[in-house]
């Protein structure tokens, strides 16, 4: 069974492309390698032992959509990830995240819509609900007004994404809104590669680790938890790439009670920024350089996942632990020296 994955060869995309394959599925991968290498096809290759198909383009040409599926008639099923996902330059370049986020959805939406039958598995975010009124953040929390457009763009695209469900009768979605994905393969073969400054948390630790950066600046630790600074429930990057299969082949059974549904993927457990900071200073068994510097506009004080329903509904549940993803972070990290 052929499965498009867009954006394959980012963090999550490949390690969703790694199971997908280890599944046996035959995978296409469509990335424009804005944010990430053609490397990455090796390393799933070596992990795997196959290479996926790989089509290198960008998804808002919609002439090139079109080709593409003109050329796999064969796709069953999409898993999207292609996306700009950095919220402090969505603030700077708004347009440019409306442009590649909603013009790359729609594109694809049309093709599917042509179809018999479709599944689609969009990759969200917990960004939607803001700061959730009351932890753990359950599918039913309201999605507040977003902080950044980045935020606002995976809002709108679970709208259109639903309102297209609506009216196509054979195309079926499933939207997972991901907690704070870390880690990296065991195989130590794929892993995070943020291009420039890392943006988020654990790469900037292992970066900060492995001397690559003098110090990691904690942004605030007057908040109202436990030690003063934000929390945040990270999950593996492998239990949440299962989660995307798990969700596909729902999709593709027929199981799903309704045509767009919505799971929270998380672990349900919060973590502190400097209780990520002791478990990397644990698995390493090296001190971190940090400071406590002001907080950071646009961050909530906390969130973390009520995963009910993707245990229940979608039959999945996060197996890793903090520690574990930790740990494979760092390993990716020192073999990358
Ligand atoms: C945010 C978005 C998420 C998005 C992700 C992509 C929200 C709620 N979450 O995650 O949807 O997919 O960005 O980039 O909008 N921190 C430091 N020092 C650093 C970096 C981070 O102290 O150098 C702290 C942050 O203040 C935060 C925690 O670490 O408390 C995690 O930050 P980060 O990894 O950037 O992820 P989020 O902001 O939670």
């Amino acid at each position: 069974m052929k499965i498009l994955v867009t954006g394959g060869l980012g963090f999550i995309g490949s390690h969703t492309v790694v199971e997908l394959q280890n599944d046996g599925y035959e995978v296409v991968v469509v990335d424009n390698l804005s944010n990430a290498s053609l490397d990455v096809l090796d390393g799933i290759e070596n992990i795997t032992g196959m290479r996926p198909f790989f089509e290198e383009f960008d998804l808002r040409d919609k002439a090139k959509v079109r080709l593409f599926f003109q050329k796999y008639t064969d796709i069953e099923g999409v898993i999207h990830f292609a996306a700009s996902k950095a919220v402090g330059e969505s603030v700077d370049e708004p347009l440019l995240y409306y442009e590649n986020n909603l013009v790359s959805l729609i594109n694809i939406l049309q093709e599917l819509k042509k179809r018999r039958k479709g599944s689609f598995i969009f990759s969200s975010s917990c960004t939607v609900y803001g700061q959730a009124d009351e932890m753990p953040i359950s599918e039913d929390a309201q999605v507040k007004p977003a902080e950044s457009p980045y935020g606002n763009t995976k809002q709108v695209s679970e709208e259109i994404i639903r309102d297209t469900c609506k009216v196509c009768p054979m195309l079926n979605a499933i939207a997972l809104r991901y907690f704070n994905p870390i880690g990296a393969h065991p195989s130590g073969k794929i892993g995070e590669l943020p291009i420039g400054m890392p943006q988020n948390l654990v790469p900037f630790i292992t970066q900060t680790g492995a001397g690559l950066r003098a110090q990691l600046s904690v942004f605030g630790n007057d908040y109202p938890t436990k030690d003063g600074t934000c929390i945040r429930d990270y999950i593996y990057v492998v239990d949440l790439a299962r989660a995307h299969v798990v969700a596909l082949l729902r999709l593709l059974e027929g199981k799903n009670d309704s045509d767009y549904e919505v799971f929270n993927l998380g672990t349900g457990k919060g973590s502190s920024v400097l209780e990520v900071i002791q478990s990397f200073e644990r698995i390493s068994g090296k001190k971190l350089n940090y400071e406590i510097i002001d907080r950071r506009a646009g961050d909530v004080v906390q969130a973390y996942a009520n995963t009910t329903r993707a245990n229940e509904i979608l039959g999945w549940k996060a197996e890793h632990d903090i520690d574990y993803a930790i740990k494979t972070a760092w390993e990716w990290q020192t073999r990358m020296l």
